[in-house]
């Protein structure tokens, strides 16, 4: 176990259980991992099959996904495996919590991932209620935090909510604010969420991750490897983040908005056009990549 290990518990983003122990080993420890549409269908399995000519129903899939979650499953600590239902821009709450509830049972220490839309609010409510542990994915803002946090107090496992920094980066904002701007909201919560930081695309982020102390981070291998490479630094008391891109041109602000956590979760403006991208992205990924000829 290494001395420096951080507060923030730290997961793997990937969908490749060989690399799961490649990164655990190298860490010498993986509190978790998350997996997503994109990720699994890159793991090299189903690359293979698709590359020999199968063609693989939905069932098929289902069952890769399950089999793919059930080897990283064993590997990781207590912050479990995030296990993302599918879901395009009409799947209903109802047709997400049959899902969630089905992976729930796959593996014993699920997270069932659910957009961060009106749906799949409704849906992470009801998981939260039934005992099902959530983490609400494609996050980009605080307001969307918020209702997060409404639509699952009272829940009896940590919920996690997932800020995307890096695609808030992409377009020129300064991801890191998202996250700073939740956590400090949340001081006036009753502590059922953790942040999970999400996108992570370079060291910096991962020790402004830290800096913030947000409770959780999933992290490419890459960026993993290059931490275990450099002796798992940490952020000292001179640490300051710089917010620019990968060309050095300054990331736009995003100020801290007062928002009052305890209203009705349906008041609250979750819009954003990312969350939207981000699920045509997943629903292209999946399909044209599992099941071409579907
Ligand atoms: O866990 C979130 C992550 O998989 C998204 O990362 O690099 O596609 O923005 P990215």
């Amino acid at each position: 176990m290494p001395a420096n290990r951080p507060r923030t518990k730290i997961l793997l983003d990937g969908g490749d259980p060989a690399e799961t122990l490649r990164v655990k080993n190298a860490l010498g420890f993986l509190d978790g991992q998350t997996t997503n549409p994109t990720l699994v269908a890159k793991n090299p399995e189903i690359q293979h099959l698709i590359a020999s000519g199968h063609k693989l129903s939905r069932k098929d899939q289902e069952n890769e996904y399950k089999h793919i979650v059930q080897q990283i499953s064993p590997l990781v600590g207590d912050a479990g495996v995030s296990i993302e239902v599918f879901a395009d821009l009409d799947t209903t709450a109802e047709q997400m919590l049959a899902q969630g509830e089905e992976m729930f049972s796959w593996i014993p220490n699920a997270y069932i991932k659910y957009p961060c839309t009106r749906e799949g609010l409704r849906a992470a409510g009801e998981s939260a209620r039934r005992g099902i542990r959530v983490n609400v994915t494609l996050c980009f803002s605080q307001e969307q935090a918020a209702a997060v946090y409404a639509v699952t107090k009272g829940a009896r496992e940590p919920v996690y909510v997932s800020p995307f920094l890096g695609r808030l980066d992409d377009r020129g904002e300064n991801g890191i604010d998202v996250v700073r701007n939740i956590k400090k909201m949340y001081e006036r919560g009753d502590g059922h969420i953790h942040v999970l930081a999400a996108s992570l695309r370079r060291l910096e982020h991962l020790l402004a991750s830290f800096a913030l102390n947000a409770e959780l981070a999933t992290v490419p291998a890459k960026i993993l490897e290059q931490w275990a490479a450099q002796g798992l630094p940490m952020p000292d008391e001179n640490f300051r983040y710089e917010a620019v891109d990968a060309e050095g041109r300054s990331l736009k602000p995003i100020p801290y908005r007062d928002i009052e956590l305890n209203a009705p979760w349906r008041s609250f403006d979750i819009r954003h056009e990312l969350t939207t991208k981000g699920i045509e992205r997943f629903v292209n990924d999946y399909l044209n990549t599992l099941a071409p000829a579907a």
